[in-house]
């Protein structure tokens, strides 16, 4: 495949680990746990392609109002994540970064992940961005709010360096597992000119050969960005 045709930044909605669990007759925090290895597989192998930066939605603002035992399980493997995974990332060359709000979240997990991003190597070739109580609308407000607090009048450039994504190129591409053909509150701003591929693949079975499919598809997309080509 054309270098030149593989996108710096991939977006990927995580979809589907609870009808993943569901067709096993199990509990849905089984396809969560499977979902966290089918990423950290991909993490891997996005970064092998030559994608710079991969944004993984792992919990949208809305998904904070899902039962307190499915919550618990998700921040149990955001535990195992950031304690046992986390050095290996770090070993391989790439960095890491959070993007949403995690001020809510229970107050040990808060402490890992931030210290997961603050232990972060800099200036890597590789990012792997964690979307945690992640909403493009709360992100867009807490922008919106700073610049009146400072009493800013804000153009695009202004207003992106308030968005959380600061400092990351926009998603070239957005792939979503599990069906839906929607991008529920993730990254609607960053992602106006964004390519996007949808899959009925559940989120714990998408694996190298399918995130290569997404890759051989948006090679052959043309990107026009309003222009006449
Ligand atoms: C996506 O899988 C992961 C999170 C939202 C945390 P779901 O949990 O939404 O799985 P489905 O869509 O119910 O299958
Ligand atoms: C989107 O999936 C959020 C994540 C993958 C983290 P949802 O399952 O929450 O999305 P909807 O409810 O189907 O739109
Ligand atoms: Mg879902």
């Amino acid at each position: 495949m054309d270098v030149n045709k593989i996108p710096l930044h991939v977006g990927l909605i995580m979809d589907g680990n609870g009808r993943w669990a569901k067709k096993r007759l199990m509990p849905r925090s089984y396809g969560h746990s499977a979902g966290m290895g089918a990423m950290i597989k991909i993490a891997e192998y996005a970064k092998a392609r030559g994608v710079k930066y991969l944004t993984v939605y792992t919990l949208s603002t809305e998904n904070l109002m899902r039962p307190k035992e499915e919550l618990d399980g998700l921040y149990s493997l955001f535990r195992k994540y950031f304690t046992k995974n986390v050095q290996k990332l770090y070993s391989q060359g790439a960095g890491l970064k959070i993007i949403g709000d995690i001020s809510v979240l229970p107050d040990d997990v808060r402490t890992l992940l931030e210290n997961g991003e603050k232990n972060s190597p800099e200036n890597c070739g590789f990012t792997l961005i964690f979307a945690i109580n992640y909403g493009s609308r709360s992100e867009l407000l807490r922008a919106v709010n700073l610049a009146v607090e400072r009493g800013e009048k804000l153009d695009e450039k202004g207003l992106s360096a308030l968005l959380y994504t600061d400092g990351m190129p926009d998603p070239d591409l957005i792939i979503r597992t599990g069906g839906e053909m929607r991008l529920s509150n993730f990254l609607c701003f960053q992602a106006a000119y964004s390519e996007l591929y949808f899959t009925d693949v559940l989120f714990p079975d998408f694996d190298e050969k399918e995130f290569d499919k997404a890759l051989e598809d948006y090679a052959k997309r043309e990107r026009r960005y309003g222009k006449i080509k």
